[in-house]
């Protein structure tokens, strides 16, 4: 069975005509008398890195939440290619979410699965979407390929090094080919050298598959090196927003403060 059609329109801006893959508007979110959302907005284009960053607790992983519908907002607007997230219902949802791949801070494997069997797992989750696959190796396989640990397909998750697991998480986010992937803090606990090696994957994924991407860090290096163009979520809201170089010039005090530290 193909996958529904109209979830897959796509809005163009109307100000650069850029298709605009993910638009979030006037996101409020608090928790209790904690407001941690208060106003923020954002647009990703189609092909496009974009990289929000945000002191620690800044709100960044709960406006990635809010995005796939993990989090309700007390109140906003979130759009992803033309669906309105609040307007879908589980199915609709479930079928919006099988054409963006998450790496989410810690997205563990399965202990006591083959690295196979945790790829596997989101094709048997989406397997109205694939259709019928009688063979999932070929499928397992290109995927491991892209992040170089085709060889490690009949390996557990102990038998690997934390930058493995990593790049086999990586590779599961693949498996579905998404057109968007979220990145939530990709690099954290990782040396600098293995933080390299994941940066350069993402890099080389976006190429292989025209994804768009929206990517959460604190690593001023990670930012440095994918993005296309920086949000800095301060106070809530979409503070400052630019190139690499546009924002580390910046004299605004907040700005500055944030990549002084
Ligand atoms: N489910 C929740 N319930 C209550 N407070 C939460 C919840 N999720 C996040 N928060 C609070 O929201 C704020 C932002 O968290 P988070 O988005 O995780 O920050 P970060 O920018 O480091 O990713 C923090 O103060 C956190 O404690
Ligand atoms: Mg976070």
């Amino acid at each position: 069975m193909k996958k529904q059609e109209n979830i897959t329109t796509i809005k163009k801006d109307s100000r650069t005509e850029r298709e605009v893959i993910i638009d979030i508007r006037d996101l409020y979110k608090s928790f209790g008398k904690v407001r941690v959302l208060n106003g923020f907005n954002l647009r990703l284009h189609k092909g496009e890195n974009l990289v929000v960053m945000g002191k620690s607790g800044s709100g960044k992983s709960v406006m990635i939440k809010c995005l796939i519908g993990l989090i309700k907002p007390d109140s906003g607007y979130i759009s992803v290619m033309n669906n309105e997230i609040k307007t879908l219902n589980r199915d609709t949802l479930d079928i919006l979410r099988s054409d963006i791949g998450f790496l989410f801070q810690g997205s563990a494997l399965y202990d006591s699965m083959t690295v196979r069997e945790n790829l596997e797992f989101p094709m048997r989750r989406h397997k109205k979407r694939l259709g019928l696959v009688s063979d999932t190796t070929p499928m397992v396989l290109e995927a491991l390929e892209s992040v170089g640990l085709a060889h490690a397909i009949d390996l557990m998750p102990a038998e690997l090094s934390g930058g493995m697991k990593r790049r086999v998480a990586l590779a599961r986010t693949l498996i579905l080919k998404p057109k968007i992937i979220l990145y939530d803090e990709p690099t954290s606990g990782l040396d600098p050298i293995t933080s390299k090696e994941i940066i350069e994957l993402m890099l080389s994924i976006q190429a292989k598959y025209g994804t768009s991407s929206l990517i959460i860090t604190h690593d001023v290096d990670c930012a440095r090196v994918i993005s296309d163009r920086m949000i800095l979520l301060v106070d809530g809201i979409n503070y400052a927003e630019g190139t690499y170089e546009e924002l580390i010039t910046s004299t605004d005090p907040k700005v500055e403060a944030f990549f002084k530290k």
